[in-house]
């Protein structure tokens, strides 16, 4: 085993479970945690506050600029910020924005856990240990729907399988960074596990990965 800092990168698309993981992997492990996915839907809630375009890559750099103070705006959650974020993190310019932020929290000297699409491909390339966190359509449609519902926001599931689906298709067909699976990852699939499931899985498959 080498005595370099321990960080994991944990990918995936949404709802897929890989935000619960890596919380729970940067717990157990002892280590701090970025969902990155929140630099981008922070972006993409500056974007609309200032009324800016989804369709301008520079407004949309703007925004990836201004982001200090949301990043723990309870809209961040919501859906239309997701699907925002998910329309500008396909400009290479916004990514570039935010990349220097996640490649310092990836090498802190005290290791780190970072979940997002391409943190084993483009962030952290040199992680000890990488998932890639997936579950079928429908199952991610089912939970996103239940989280929804729970928040009091009258949705339809079939609506959120479609948006599931079309966000899907743009992270991982976009030309910046797509959702891939890194060559060394390891795949876990949560579509039957609930969350302590997945999370022991998630801790064996990296206990696996230090072994070896
Ligand atoms: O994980 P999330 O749903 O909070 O992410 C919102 C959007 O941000 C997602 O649809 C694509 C984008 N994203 C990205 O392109 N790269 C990341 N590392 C994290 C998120």
């Amino acid at each position: 085993m080498s005595d370099r800092p321990l960080v994991i990168a944990v990918d995936g698309p949404a709802a897929s479970g890989k935000g619960t993981i890596a919380k729970g992997l940067a717990q157990h492990f002892g280590l701090p945690h970025l969902d990155t996915g929140k630099l981008y839907r922070a972006a993409a809630l500056a974007l609309l506050r200032h009324d800016g375009d989804p369709e301008s890559e520079f407004s949309a750099v703007r925004a990836a600029q201004d982001i200090a103070g949301l990043l723990d705006d309870p809209e961040l959650k919501s859906e239309m910020v997701g699907g925002i974020a998910s329309r500008i993190s396909a400009y290479p310019a916004v990514r570039a924005a935010l990349l220097e932020r996640q490649r310092e929290f990836a090498a802190q000297p005290s290791g780190a856990v970072l979940d997002g699409r391409d943190i084993g491909t483009v962030i952290a390339p040199d992680a000890t240990a990488k998932l890639f966190v997936t579950a079928s359509s429908e199952e991610r449609a089912r939970r996103r729907h239940a989280e929804l519902s729970a928040s009091g926001l009258p949705v339809h599931l079939a609506d959120v399988l479609i948006d599931i689906r079309a966000r899907d298709e743009r992270d991982s067909h976009r030309s910046a960074a797509p959702l891939v699976q890194a060559g060394d990852a390891l795949l876990l699939d949560t579509t039957s596990l609930d969350p302590a499931a997945a999370l022991a899985e998630a801790i064996r498959l990296v206990e696996s990965r230090l072994r070896s």
